[in-house]
């Protein structure tokens, strides 16, 4: 099969600080998990080759910092974005509180032709903790969030034991492609 076109998606992902947005992004690229939290500062990105269909394709994923007062991304950061990772953690009921907000602002940020449409994905992270004893967000109540924004498709995931993980960035490829 001949590879006819190449294409570069730009992604960026945003949660409550802890969530795990680091982590996936490691395992994900680097097949690297680590137990030790260290804050991200400020933004920086990866990027990770794939084959969809006869595209080969580049993923830009975008890591941001969670923590207030290291986020110091200008507006131009988020232009050109071509689909958002939402990530918070089914255990911590704040960060999915706060997706709202994180869902609002990115849209204020970036600033796209046509919000209603822009492509989003959401990511429950840390399913892994306690057996999934102590979550604390459904799966239902997580979905009920996603169809209530126009039909944001949903992933639960594992950092930690790689679970789902390159199921949601596939995902996230395929959706952030749709829109470029
Ligand atoms: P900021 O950079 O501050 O925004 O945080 P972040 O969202 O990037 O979180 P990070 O990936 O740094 O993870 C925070 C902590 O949670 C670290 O100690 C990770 O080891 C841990 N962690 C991340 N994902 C998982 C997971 O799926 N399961 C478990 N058990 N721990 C995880
Ligand atoms: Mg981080």
């Amino acid at each position: 099969m001949s590879l006819r076109r190449r294409t570069l998606l730009k992604v960026i992902v945003v949660g409550d600080s802890g969530v795990g947005k680091t982590s996936l992004m490691n395992q994900y690229v680097h097949k690297k998990f680590s137990q030790q939290y260290k804050a991200t500062i400020g933004s920086d990105f990866v990027t990770k080759e794939l084959q969809i269909d006869d595209r080969l394709v580049t993923l830009q994923i975008w890591d941001t910092a969670g923590q207030e007062r290291f986020q110091s991304l200008g507006v131009a950061f988020y232009r050109g974005a071509d689909c958002c990772v939402l990530v918070y953690d089914v255990n911590v009921m704040r960060s999915f509180d706060t997706l709202d907000n994180w869902h609002e602002e990115f849209l204020k940020q970036a600033n796209p032709p046509d919000p209603s449409s822009f492509p989003f994905i959401l990511l429950g992270n840390k399913i892994d903790i306690d057996g999934g004893n102590s979550r604390v967000v459904s799966e239902k109540k997580a979905r009920e969030w996603c169809a209530a924004k126009g039909n944001i498709p949903y992933f639960e995931t594992s950092a930690k034991e790689d679970h789902n993980v390159d199921a949601a960035f596939l995902s996230i490829a395929r959706t952030a492609m749709a829109n470029e």
